[in-house]
């Protein structure tokens, strides 16, 4: 089966909420997600889908020439798998398409999974947060990454 990373549209949203819903404590609503696509002219949304179906997703805002990540998630029956990566890769090249520079985001302490993703994807620590997740109080760690 291949998988394709494009750009996430309307009619991809019920499958990008369950994923949001199965991935994340605190998830986003689809009216959110609708608000990003239609009015948010800084924010750019990828899916990743295989034959169609959308097993991942991901978004940035892009902020001067620094693409900030909102969210990244695989659903869990298609993880470790490659699809995180993959799905990374697209959002690196698709912010380096758009003259970014940079890539930031924040992660879970917790996260150890996301954090190794980041890394072998070249995204470095360089800061905490401290207590920033409402829900627990968990600390996110900073990370960064160049865009050649
Ligand atoms: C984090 C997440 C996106 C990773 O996606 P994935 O498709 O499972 O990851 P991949 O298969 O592409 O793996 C990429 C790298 O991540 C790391 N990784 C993946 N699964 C791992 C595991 N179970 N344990 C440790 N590291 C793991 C590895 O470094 C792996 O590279 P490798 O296979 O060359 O060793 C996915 O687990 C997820 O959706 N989690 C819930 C939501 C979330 O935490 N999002 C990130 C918020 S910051």
């Amino acid at each position: 089966m291949e998988a394709i990373v494009r750009k996430m549209e309307i009619k991809d949203l019920d499958d990008v909420v369950l994923i949001e819903e199965i991935s994340f404590p605190t998830p986003w609503s689809k009216s959110a997600f609708e608000k990003e696509l239609k009015k948010n002219l800084l924010a750019k949304y990828l899916v990743v889908t295989l034959e169609e179906k959308v097993v991942a997703f991901g978004g940035m805002w892009l902020i001067v020439d620094e693409a900030h990540v909102t969210n990244i998630a695989v659903h869990p029956d298609y993880r470790g798998k490659q699809l995180g990566k993959l799905l990374v890769e697209g959002m690196i090249k698709e912010a380096h398409s758009i003259g970014m520079l940079r890539m930031t985001l924040e992660v879970r302490r917790s996260n150890i999974v996301a954090q190794n993703l980041y890394k072998a994807l070249g995204f470095l620590f360089c800061g905490v947060r401290p207590g920033y997740y409402q829900d627990n109080g968990e600390d996110a760690i900073i990370m960064w990454r160049d865009i050649e």
